[in-house]
């Protein structure tokens, strides 16, 4: 088989199957198959695929036929346009995550700034921030040690190592006073919600990562009520919440005494990001 027939033969497959986005899925695993970049193969759509990876690809196909999400297929998912690796104990990095990240690069930009990034899975958000923010310093805490494992193997792919530390706690168990910046994508995900999640989601992502509680706001609360503590005065709190979460958590923000400074929207017009600055 040549390289357009076995990525017509997936994407078929994995049409009839219901999973979007079928031809981009079928292009990369047949990418990954080959140990080349997506962009390879589409410029050598007439090569012959040996036997052996034809069964390599089907492998990888059934995995995406029971809905395990591409990038754990992958092992990596691009974030702020660098690679992550993701393996099925850290979140899937988000495009609305992307969103706040950038936000931030632009308010601190040649700034020199402490940043704890609570829940931080990947490390996508606090290595991204690093990458761009040179003379700054972070930590990222997780309670899962194995995404821990994950987001320190990022931080030496992207060469941060030197200024990032990353701590395996709960962060309540923080209390350094230090940070100029906290920011936080929480598990915000209301309990009886989960059911009703896509099946690569709920299936596959962890638990831990998205489980917000009875009301979704469980973690939210905890991460404000302590950033009171350990942000400095005048400090940004950046949260990502979940759609339509966002007038109660203002409340929480107000009544805890954070000034909301920004929201932000998600590329459906959700307020998915706010930033609160520590009065
Ligand atoms: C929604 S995921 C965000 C991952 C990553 N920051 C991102 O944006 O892709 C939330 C993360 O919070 C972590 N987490 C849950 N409870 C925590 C706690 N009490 N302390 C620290 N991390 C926690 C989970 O293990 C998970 O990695």
């Amino acid at each position: 088989m040549k390289v357009f027939e076995i990525i017509k033969f997936g994407s078929n497959l994995l049409k009839e199957n219901k999973i979007p986005a079928h031809i981009l899925d079928s292009e990369l695993l047949l990418a990954k198959t080959l140990d080349k970049t997506r962009e390879e193969i589409l410029i050598n759509l007439n090569e012959k695929i040996n036997e052996k990876n034809i069964n390599v690809f089907k492998d990888l196909l059934k995995r995406r036929l029971n809905n395990e999400p591409v990038a754990y297929i992958l092992g990596e998912k691009e974030f702020y346009s660098k690679r992550f690796e993701v393996d099925k104990t850290t979140l899937i990095p988000r495009p609305e995550t992307e969103i706040l990240v950038e936000t931030i690069i632009k308010i601190y930009k040649e700034r020199k700034i402490t940043i704890l990034d609570i829940g931080t899975g990947s490390g996508c958000i606090i290595l991204s921030l690093l990458s761009s923010l040179k003379k700054s310093i972070g930590t990222g805490v997780d309670i899962s040690k194995y995404a821990i494992q994950i987001a320190k193997k990022n931080a030496q792919n992207h060469n941060l190592f030197n200024r990032v530390k990353f701590l395996n706690k709960s962060f309540e168990g923080i209390f350094s006073k230090k940070f100029d910046l906290i920011v936080s994508n929480p598990p915000y995900v209301e309990n009886k919600d989960i059911k009703n999640l896509s099946d690569d989601i709920k299936r596959f992502e962890p638990r831990l990562a998205l489980d917000g509680g009875k009301d979704g706001l469980d973690l939210i609360k905890k991460v404000i009520y302590k950033s009171k503590e350990i942000l400095k005065y005048d400090g940004t709190l950046a949260l990502e919440i979940g759609n339509e979460q966002i007038q109660k958590v203002s409340k929480i923000l107000i009544k805890k005494n954070f000034r909301i400074k920004k929201v932000l929207k998600d590329y459906k017009n959700n307020v998915r990001c706010v930033l609160a600055i520590n009065n």
